[in-house]
């Protein structure tokens, strides 16, 4: 349990460090005041660009990865293994998964800059590959595939993470590796109830076009 905690916090403080927020002020701007108002990659792509984008690529998926090994170092996954039994898929340590699950949810509520963050797709997928690469390769597919036909970033994550515990449990990865899939997509949907309100509006901006909306 103490391990748990200590994997919760470092994770929490890791995922803090939104690279959307930090980029943006690199640039001068609070990225939250711009297009979607989304402290996340697709705003900032939206509206500082492509370099900007990049960096935030690298810091939200180096978060999660750091989150993800450094949950797995400190909790002994073969003493969770001895308990979990065949639950647990081999290659991914319950320790890992609560390390990204706190990120996730520092990068959406980040301690440094107000609770105020994003919706954690980049983190969450960096977390699926360590889980499952393979999953994570598929889920990625599916996103661009969606991102190609509709030029609908949320579409695309909230489609792709609804379909992320579905496919774990039918490629047969195990319960408690199904519960913290599920965990994940459920996060990251519920962090786009503003996207889907416009999507169903038809007012939701699409990709490499510029988005006045504040909400
Ligand atoms: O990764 C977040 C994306 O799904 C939506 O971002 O800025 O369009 O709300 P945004």
């Amino acid at each position: 349990i103490i391990r748990i905690t200590l994997v919760l916090i470092t994770g929490y403080l890791l995922g803090s460090l939104n690279t959307s927020i930090i980029v943006g002020k690199c640039y001068g701007v609070d990225i939250r005041k711009h297009g979607s108002g989304n402290a996340g990659m697709t705003n900032t792509l939206r509206n500082l660009g492509k370099t900007a984008a990049a960096l935030v690529v690298l810091g939200d998926i180096l978060k999660g990865v750091l989150s993800f090994i450094i949950g797995n170092l400190i909790v002994d996954s073969g003493a969770m293994v001895s308990i979990l039994g065949s639950h647990l898929p081999a290659a991914a340590g319950v320790g890992g998964m609560f390390g990204g699950i706190a990120a996730i949810a520092g990068h959406n509520w980040p301690l440094y800059f107000g609770f105020k963050g994003g919706k954690g797709i980049l983190t969450s997928f960096s977390v699926v590959m360590m889980m499952d690469w393979q999953l994570g390769i598929m889920l990625l597919g599916l996103f661009l595939i969606v991102v190609i036909i509709s030029r609908y970033v949320s579409l695309s994550s909230i489609i792709a993470c609804a379909v992320f515990p579905a496919a774990a449990y039918i490629k047969g990865n195990g319960t408690v590796f199904t519960v913290f899939a599920l965990i994940v997509a459920l996060l990251a949907i519920s962090r786009h109830h503003a996207n889907i309100k416009r999507l169903i509006n038809g007012t939701e901006p699409k990709i490499g076009k510029k988005n006045k909306d504040n909400s």
